[in-house]
C-alpha cells in the first residue's frame, strides 16, 4: 500500500467518528492480529493491496499508516460496531492534497448490511469540515459493483478509467470516480 506525499491541510486531532451503529477511530498496533487475519484473499480480490504473507507485513502497514497520519499525508481509521473489528477506511492523498481518496474494505461476514456506505458517509462528513478539500476521489475496479453503487448514490461521476495492479490474479480495470 502506498501513502501520499502531499499533507491534507487539516487539524491533527484525536479522529473518533461515531455513526448510528460504528465507530470510527484511528488505527494501532493492536489492530494487527485482526486485520492480518480478516484481510483475506477474498476480500482483497479487487483491491491494489494483496493479502500479507505474515504478520509483521501487517505491522509494518500499520506503522507506516501511523507514520503518514502524523505527517498528514494519510488518515487510515477501524470502523468498529460494538468494539467489534468490522474493516479499515481510509483518506489518502495520492492525488492531492485538495482530492482526498477514500479506500475502505470490511471483513467478509460484515459485507452487505449498509456498513460500507454508512462508513464513507460518516468519513466524508468528517472530511468537509476538517480538511481543505476540493472533492472526494473513489476508485474502483470495474467489476466491484457492490463497492462501485457507493459513490453512484452519492451523485458521483465517472471521470477517468485505467489499468491498475490487481493485488491477487489478474489486472484490476479501475473507474475513478469523483464527487463535492
Ligand atoms: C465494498 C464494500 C466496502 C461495500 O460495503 P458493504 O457494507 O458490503 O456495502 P453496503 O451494504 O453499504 O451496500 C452498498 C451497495 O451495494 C449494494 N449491494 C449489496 N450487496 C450487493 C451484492 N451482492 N451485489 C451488488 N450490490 C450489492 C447495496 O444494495 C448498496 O447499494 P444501494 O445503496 O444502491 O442500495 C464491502 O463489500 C467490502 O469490503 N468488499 C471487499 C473489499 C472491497 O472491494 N473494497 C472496496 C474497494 S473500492
Amino acid at each position: 500500500m502506498e501513502f501520499g506525499d502531499k499533507p491534507f491541510e487539516f487539524k491533527r486531532t484525536n479522529i473518533l467518528i461515531q455513526t448510528e451503529r460504528l465507530l470510527l477511530r484511528p488505527i494501532s498496533l493492536s489492530d494487527a492480529k485482526v486485520i492480518f487475519k480478516t484481510f483475506t484473499s477474498s476480500v482483497a480480490r479487487h483491491m491494489t493491496p494483496k493479502p500479507a504473507q505474515n504478520i509483521s507485513e501487517t505491522e509494518e502497514f500499520i506503522r507506516n499508516a501511523i507514520n503518514a497520519f502524523e505527517e498528514g499525508r494519510d488518515i487510515q481509521l477501524v470502523i468498529e460496531k460494538a468494539s467489534e473489528f468490522l474493516g479499515l477506511i481510509g483518506l489518502h492523498s495520492r492525488k492531492g492534497h485538495k482530492t482526498p481518496e477514500i479506500g475502505l474494505w470490511l471483513k467478509e461476514e460484515a459485507w452487505g448490511f449498509g456498513y460500507g456506505y454508512e462508513s464513507v458517509l460518516a468519513i466524508i462528513d468528517w472530511a468537509r469540515n476538517n480538511i481543505y478539500l476540493d472533492e472526494f476521489v473513489y476508485p474502483v475496479d470495474k467489476k466491484n459493483e457492490r463497492s462501485k453503487r457507493i459513490p453512484l448514490r452519492l451523485g458521483a461521476k465517472l471521470i477517468s478509467e485505467y489499468k491498475g495492479q490487481r493485488g491477487w490474479a489478474e489486472d484490476l480495470e479501475i473507474e475513478e470516480y469523483r464527487f463535492r
